[in-house]
């Protein structure tokens, strides 16, 4: 009998990393159409806000107001995910839930660095301190029976430190599952890796990882591209091949971290799931996501962008 061919998971981001760096505010009824749209393209994760401190980014200052909109139009089998710095954040995905009577946030995010300096201008704290932070919000999700996603950012490159050493983000990714949380993202920030450089710091990663704690499964590790230089592509290639079956995507194409902008050059977008699909398919395995549908969500996340620059522009 013929086996299946493997399933890869996909995270579509575009809510949260797609929109986190537009300086024009998207309307939370827009962000909540966005998210509806992903999902109704078979995208079964999506990532749909961040409970940060709304003076680092604006636009997700309106995380609660979001969540009470898609609260009662969550599509069956589809899992949301939050980012969450702190214990506050996590009290803000908490509260959310309680007011949607169900659990409305699957998941919460943490996010640390594998270079000091980003960490710091990222979250106000060193690696070491950040994971400190998490330590309570990893004990209060699970209390509450969600799952935990911790980011480690810079996998690659730091746009202030240049390149990072693929033991120095081991390091991090097995302090993070020290915690005990369920997946490790790897996120190269500014999209600088190859499919050489990617490959290197993921089995540095998966065998530090598999030492550890035996994490053998390679869907707890996902794999988090900007696509700066048309690269990404070839990193999922070499990412599949080294049997990691989860990726994030970002409808279009949008995103970037404001935090890894600099004045020369605003942060990348992520790679587009449309892509990503596209080398999933070209694998030979499987995803649950309809092109057609993904098609038409990344021309509303377009349209989204391109309203909110223009007004933006209008308005300053
Ligand atoms: P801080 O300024 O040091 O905060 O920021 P604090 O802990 O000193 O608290 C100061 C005030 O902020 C207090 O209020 C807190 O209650 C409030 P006050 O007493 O003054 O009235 N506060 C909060 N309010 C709402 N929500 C919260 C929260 N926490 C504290 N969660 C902090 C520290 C971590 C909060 C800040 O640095 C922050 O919010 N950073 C988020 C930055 C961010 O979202 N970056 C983008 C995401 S990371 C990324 O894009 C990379 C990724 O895509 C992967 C990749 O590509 O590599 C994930
Ligand atoms: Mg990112």
């Amino acid at each position: 009998m013929a086996t299946m061919p493997e399933r890869v998971r996909i995270t579509d981001v575009a809510p949260r990393d797609g929109l986190q760096n537009e300086p024009g505010f998207v309307p939370t009824a827009s962000k909540a159409e966005l998210v509806r749209a992903i999902a109704a393209a078979g995208v079964r994760e999506v990532e749909v806000t961040s409970f940060v401190r709304p003076e680092w980014v604006p636009q997700l200052g309106d995380a609660a107001a979001l969540c009470d909109l898609l609260a009662g139009h969550k599509p069956e089998g589809v899992r949301f995910s939050a980012l969450v710095p702190n214990e506050k954040g996590l009290e803000g995905v908490l509260a959310a839930n309680e007011r949607a009577g169900m659990k409305l946030i699957d998941k919460v995010s943490v996010f640390a660095a594998a270079s000091e300096t980003f960490s710091r201008k990222n979250t106000n704290g060193s690696i070491a301190e950040t994971i400190e932070r998490f330590r309570p919000v990893v004990a209060g999700a699970q209390k509450h029976g969600l799952a935990v996603r911790g980011y480690v950012s810079c996998v690659v490159a730091c746009p202030f430190e240049g390149p990072i050493e693929p033991f120095a983000v081991a390091a991090v990714a097995t302090r993070l599952a020290d915690l005990g949380i369920d997946e490790i993202d790897l996120g190269d920030t500014i999209g600088a890796g190859t499919g050489a450089t990617f490959g290197r710091v993921l089995s540095t990663t998966l065998q530090a990882l598999d030492e550890a704690h035996e994490w053998t499964d390679a869907s707890r590790v996902t794999v988090h591209l900007h696509d700066t230089h048309g690269l990404a592509a070839e990193c999922v290639r070499v990412a599949l091949e080294l049997g990691v079956r989860s990726f994030d995507g970002s409808v279009a194409g949008l995103g970037g971290c404001p935090f890894a902008s600099t004045p020369e050059r605003r942060a990348p977008g992520n790679i587009s799931t449309e892509v990503l699909v596209r080398e999933v398919e070209r694998a030979g395995l499987r995803h649950d996501v309809d092109l057609e549908a993904l098609g038409a969500a990344a021309a509303l996340a377009q349209r989204l962008v391109s309203d909110s620059r223009l007004a933006e522009g209008s308005a300053s």
